[in-house]
């Protein structure tokens, strides 16, 4: 290459040019071969394929870090071990970081640090989402404190951003002790199977420390968090798949907490069509019949479209965003296909989470309710069930997006209350007419009121069964029934269920200019 002349226009552009050779097209073709060689793809390529093609703005790519500990003063690469800019998803503008494991084990020193808190501060003021690609080693080992103090701005800026922009975290590759905090900070962790670890300790501390033996994908990988931990929002079976998450998941949300989610052009139909009338066969005759809760979302969606989020952690509950009349819903529903839909810790948690994004980022929340109670148990009352529990109330009644709740067939006890009930702040609340609501399953509650007549049955040598069954019909039928509720007003309205679309449209249409405030205050107090 020809040394350019700098006293001349031409030249000094001949100079830029050999210096983004420098900084960008050169390092990329070794970290091409790196990373492929992993199965992986390359910060840059992650960034290109997450972004409408063509559309990703490279930030700081001239950056170099100033440490000299260690001799790194010999090797102080271009752009450092991070890639960050600002592109285009959906034709939506979107910031972005994706750490580059080619460089320094895309180790976080002080000026990849402060690479990604500009990029960060970019996004928080200019109201658009941002996604982090982690592949990083964690804390760059020769820069000490100061690698410490980024990732400690970096938490803050993180938690700072919380409710303000949506912050979406895809892991591909390790997230090694306290960097893993940043996407637990964040709305959404995506993980990508078999390549991607997160944990605080590693296999060689947990050996050192208490003698257990485990591998690095049993302890952290993308199983794990999906399934165990509830870490992670989407396991995905690679890369793309994981990039193919975001870029949908971006779809369903505002780019701020003060702007409105994507409005799609739609043609709903507001008669009631063949598909809808599915749902009037849905409900089993016994009441112990399990059905599968997908069915009735795929109904109400658009299209039956629906995202969910961490469909592999609390199955007994789902998650997700759909769009009703071509704008973006949150979908929570007890899933009676598990644990016949009852409420445990994981259940509560995986709810009030999602709840509380939908309403920070003001979309409407849609309740689809089928839960016999919570789970019983000496583990979930020792780990914090109270609690723990205590989180999806909170979250249900400081609410104050849009929220309309369905009551499909069961509703008891602490359960109706905490699934969007009136009285916690619903908006519209409806009914099927197989729904039962009331304090206790009919079997609980005739073992209370009825102890004298079932002693009396067991004594006189009747069917002690039937005497019960026929006990708890009555029950469910003139205590637990619906149109009791309707009749209190406790519920706005009992409907068919194939009528349940158009009047989930209807609602949500009647709620869009919905206005509601909470006392001033600093900030709650969400039992954690
Ligand atoms: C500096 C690092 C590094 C680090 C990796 N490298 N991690 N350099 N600081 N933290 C470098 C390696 O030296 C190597 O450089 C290159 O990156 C690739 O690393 P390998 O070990 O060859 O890769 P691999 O075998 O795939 O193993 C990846 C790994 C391992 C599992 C992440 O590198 C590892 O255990 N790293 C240390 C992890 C760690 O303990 N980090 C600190 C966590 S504590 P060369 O030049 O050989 O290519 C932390 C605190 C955050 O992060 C606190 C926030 C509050």
């Amino acid at each position: 290459m020809t040394e350019p002349d700098m006293s001349t226009t031409a030249g000094k552009i001949q100079d830029l040019r050999n210096r983004y050779n420098e900084a960008v097209v050169e390092p990329e073709k070794v970290a091409a071969e790196k990373q492929h060689a992993k199965g992986k793809q390359t910060a840059r390529e992650r960034i290109e394929q997450l972004m409408d093609p063509g559309s990703f703005v490279e930030l700081d790519e001239y950056v170099r870090h100033r440490t000299t500990a260690f001799g790194m003063d010999r090797s102080r690469p271009y752009g450092d071990s991070v890639v960050t800019g600002v592109g285009r998803i959906h034709g939506r503008v979107v910031a972005v970081y994706s750490q580059d494991f080619s460089t320094f084990g895309g180790s976080l020193g002080e000026v990849a640090g402060e690479k990604i808190l500009k990029v960060m501060k970019f996004a928080l003021q200019n109201g658009m989402p941002i996604v982090g690609i982690l592949d990083s080693g964690g804390a760059r080992i020769q820069e000490g404190v100061l690698a410490l103090g980024k990732y400690a701005e970096i938490f803050r800026l993180n938690t700072q951003s919380s409710g303000v922009i949506p912050q979406i975290s895809i892991v591909m590759g390790p997230a090694a002790g306290g960097a893993v905090y940043s996407p637990a900070l964040t709305d959404f962790v995506i993980m990508v199977d078999k390549t991607s670890q997160m944990f605080v300790t590693g296999p060689d501390v947990i050996k050192t420390v208490t003698g257990e033996d485990v591998g690095m994908e049993e302890l952290g990988g993308a199983h794990t968090h999906n399934t165990r931990s509830g870490v992670s929002h989407y396991l995905a079976a690679d890369e793309e798949d994981a990039l193919d998450y975001a870029r949908s998941l971006l779809g369903y949300l505002p780019d701020n907490n003060m702007s409105d989610a994507p409005d799609y052009a739609s043609d709903f139909e507001f008669e009631t069509n063949d598909l809808d009338q599915k749902l009037n066969a849905i409900i089993p005759d016994s009441p112990n019949q399990p059905y599968d809760i997908n069915e009735v979302i795929e109904v109400i969606a658009d299209g039956g479209e629906f995202l969910e989020v961490q469909p592999l952690f609390a199955p007994n509950i789902v998650v997700g965003f759909a769009r009703v009349e071509g704008r973006s819903v949150g979908i929570i529903a007890n899933q009676p296909k598990q644990m016949a839909g009852t409420l445990n810790i994981e259940a509560g948690e995986k709810a009030a989470r999602f709840m509380r994004f939908c309403d920070a980022f003001s979309i409407p929340v849609v309740t689809l309710v089928d839960v016999p109670g919570y789970l019983p148990g000496t583990d979930q009352e020792w780990t914090g069930v109270i609690r723990r529990g205590a989180k999806l109330l909170y979250a249900y009644a400081e609410a104050t997006v849009p929220l309309v709740t369905v009551i499909l067939r069961k509703a008891y006890g602490g359960a109706y209350i905490v699934m969007g009930s009136k009285q916690l702040g619903a908006d519209v609340n409806l009914a099927w007419p197989t729904a039962e609501i009331a304090v206790m399953g009919g079997q609980g509650a005739v073992n209370i009121l009825y102890r004298g007549e079932i002693k009396r049955a067991t004594e006189a040598g009747e069917d002690v069964a039937a005497v019960r069954t026929k006990l708890a019909d009555e029950y469910t039928y003139n205590v637990a029934s619906p149109f009791l509720a309707a009749e209190r007003g406790e519920i706005d309205s009992v409907i068919e269920p194939a009528h349940t679309r158009v009047m989930i449209a209807k609602a949500l249409r009647a709620l869009r200019r919905k206005r509601a405030e909470l006392p001033p205050k600093k900030h709650g107090n969400i039992p954690l």
